[in-house]
């Protein structure tokens, strides 16, 4: 849990790698009233992705993280993190995975979500697999970001039906609007007002 002192909002850093669509809904959650964030950094490790050009027409400061060198690329991230008193990650479809000292040194505060129902199906490729396995349901998780991928402690979980017609694409579509309704509550439940 990260805690919140009296009525202030607390700084969110959002990284990505592509569409965004997460980040749009993180976002528009944060301008509401009642809300206990900031988005003030978008962190990615792509200049050219939807996600990019919608930061920029928010106007909300980005970084875009040459990660050749994944220690400098980290070291970065941490400078800017700490530059813009971030605290708390919200990863959203950031296709890298970050170092174990990186995880250890910010600490509980870092929050993924996964479409699949975790503990099942970790990784990539969740709605292939799922389809490929006849699962009944799938759905969506996000969790604290651990040591391990995809494993850390459960934040919040949707579970939709997947239909039999179902391929892939149209169920991660069915997810991802899961997704982006389940992002803003996991924050509120991790934020915890002292
Ligand atoms: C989402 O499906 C998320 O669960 C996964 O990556 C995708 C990101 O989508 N980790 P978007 O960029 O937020 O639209």
């Amino acid at each position: 849990m990260v805690k919140l002192i009296g009525k202030n909002k607390i700084n969110c850093a959002v990284f990505i790698s592509g569409r965004g669509s997460n980040l749009k809904s993180i976002l528009k959650y944060s301008k509401k009233k009642s809300s206990k964030i900031i988005v003030k950094l978008v962190i990615s490790n792509k200049c050219n992705v939807p996600g990019i050009t919608f930061a920029k027409k928010k106007k909300i400061n980005f970084k875009i993280i040459n990660y050749k060198n994944i220690k400098s690329a980290e070291k970065k991230i941490m400078n800017f993190l700490k530059k813009n008193k971030i605290k708390l990650v919200c990863l959203a479809g950031f296709m890298k995975i970050l170092s174990k000292s990186f995880i250890r040194k910010f600490g509980n505060k870092i929050i993924n979500i996964h479409p699949s129902l975790l503990p099942k199906y970790k990784g990539l490729n969740t709605h292939e697999r799922a389809i490929k396995n006849n699962e009944k349901y799938s759905g969506c998780t996000v969790h604290f970001v651990n040591e391990k991928l995809d494993s850390g402690k459960i934040i919040i979980q949707k579970k939709i039906k997947i239909l039999k017609n179902d391929t892939p694409k149209n169920l991660e579509k069915r997810i991802l609007k899961e997704e982006n309704k389940l992002y803003p509550k996991a924050i509120s439940k991790v934020l915890i007002r002292i």
